[in-house]
């Protein structure tokens, strides 16, 4: 028989998942504002860089609550994510598009971590885990806010300079 696992075992798996993709958007962000045109957009994906780190940092909070080591585990869905960002970043280098582009690239990423810690903190309430609840909670809301500015830029200025192109 199959060992039994538990929500418990789900929680770690997930945190391992996110670990590993927070660091793999804090490798991103450098080369998304270096693509960037527009200096809101380049000072929000600087900005949100340094968010990143703390995001990394609450997660080796959160292993050393659980008293679990602090690893990474492949996150195939971020590197996919990610790829895609690249790929727009080398077609529309450059061009006029570039901003809406990379704001599309950074909300795909922003709304995969939304989903993954609107999880995480479920199951650490359920769990008992209260200071995972409060620490899980507070980048939740950084990448809330992050999403929102993105759709700011986008709608203030990103798409229209993108279809104003000759
Ligand atoms: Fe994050
Ligand atoms: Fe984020």
């Amino acid at each position: 028989m199959a060992k039994e696992k538990t929500l418990e075992d789900l929680f770690y798996d997930t945190l391992k998942d996110i670990y590993f993709a927070e660091r793999q958007i804090l490798r991103a962000l450098p080369k998304m504002a270096r693509a960037a045109q527009s200096t809101e957009l380049k000072a929000g994906f600087e900005k949100h860089r340094e968010e990143t780190e703390g995001h990394v940092e609450r997660l080796q909070q959160v292993f050393e609550l659980i008293g679990k080591r602090a690893q990474g585990k492949t996150c195939e869905a971020i590197q996919g994510i990610i790829a895609e960002g690249e790929e727009i970043m080398e077609e529309f280098k450059g061009t006029p598009a570039i901003d809406a582009g990379l704001i599309s690239s950074a909300q795909a990423v922003e709304h995969y971590e939304i989903a993954r810690y609107g999880t995480l903190k479920t199951w650490a309430h359920t769990l008992g885990f209260k200071e995972a609840v409060t620490l899980l909670d507070q980048t939740l809301q950084e990448e809330g806010k992050t999403d929102k500015l993105l759709s700011q830029l986008a709608t203030t200025a990103a798409n229209q300079k993108a279809s104003r192109a000759a």
